[in-house]
């Protein structure tokens, strides 16, 4: 498979070729994506709830983005790898994003980074790509600022906070960002958003007019948790999979089926007799 660069979006944009992007968050989710031909891997901090089991984004640090991405980027081959800037990583100082930004791909190898927000992390997302790390936005529900919105909802629902959106993005565009994510953005914002831009957008729960679309691993695959999100189709239920397997499993042991001769490894019958023979002479009253 080839190797999926920024310049690779921007061609997929104007060949009107439709982008796929998907979560991972370890060595085998990475091997499988890449396996199965995805453009874009996202190490999400999305991580937080699907695989630490913390109830939002915001305890997730830098040190956990490195360790995920260094196990994705081991796993993954063709895709690219983008690994999102947690919370506090690039809000403080354009200077300490900088410093995040670079330790993800200097240190846990990834070749983007994403970030969330608008206006207010222009300057951040400027000295970034100045110092030639690919940056790719998102906009719309921005999970970081769960506690600002009050929950996982539809943004830029009226025609003044839409075209707040869309002044973002064109803003963002201009900042230099490579590809920009829109999560929960109703269908004709995200659709005229998509027009304006010439970079690519990958939509969450924003409709099909995006270049791309962007789905947590977990979610498609019916992995963990029971929540049904609208914008989520269920493409496995990997969830029942295992647990059924599992229980499989716990039964045989419990009714003596597993092992059987097959999975068993004997020793050689004349060591066995010698053993056996010598057994008397253990240093041990047993
Ligand atoms: O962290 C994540 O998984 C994300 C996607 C929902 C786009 O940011």
């Amino acid at each position: 498979m080839n190797t999926v660069t920024t310049a690779t979006l921007r061609k997929y944009k104007e060949e009107r070729r439709k982008i796929v992007m998907v979560t991972a968050y370890d060595y085998p989710s990475a091997k499988l994506v890449s396996e199965a031909g995805v453009d874009l891997i996202l190490v999400g901090d999305s991580l937080g709830m699907t695989v630490l089991g913390y109830d939002s984004t915001l305890p997730v640090t830098m040190e956990d983005m490195l360790h995920h991405t260094k196990a994705v980027v081991r796993g993954a081959s063709g895709a690219l790898v983008v690994a999102d800037m947690p919370f506090l990583s690039y809000q403080v100082s354009v200077e300490t994003a900088l410093l995040n930004a670079g330790r993800l791909l200097q240190e846990a190898g990834a070749k983007a980074v994403k970030l969330e927000g608008g206006s207010e992390v222009l300057p951040a997302v400027r000295k970034i790509v100045a110092a030639g790390i690919p940056v790719i936005g998102h906009l719309g529900f921005t999970p970081q600022s769960v506690n600002r919105i009050g929950g996982a909802y539809f943004q830029g629902k009226t025609a003044a906070k839409a075209r707040r959106l869309i002044e973002d993005a064109i803003r963002l565009e201009d900042a230099g960002i490579s590809a920009l994510v829109l999560e929960l953005v109703p269908f004709e914002v995200a659709d005229l958003i998509t027009q304006k831009l010439r970079i690519p957008t990958i939509g969450i729960g924003s409709g099909s007019a995006c270049d791309g679309q962007v789905l947590v691993f977990h979610d498609l695959l019916g992995f963990g948790g029971d929540v049904r999100f609208k914008h989520n189709k269920l493409y496995a239920n990997v969830g029942e999979v295992i647990k059924n397997a599992v229980r499989d499993y716990a039964e045989e042991v419990r009714k003596e089926i597993f092992p059987t001769e097959l999975h068993t490894i004997r020793l050689d019958p004349v060591e066995y007799e010698k053993l056996l023979a010598n057994l008397n002479k253990l240093p041990f009253n047993r």
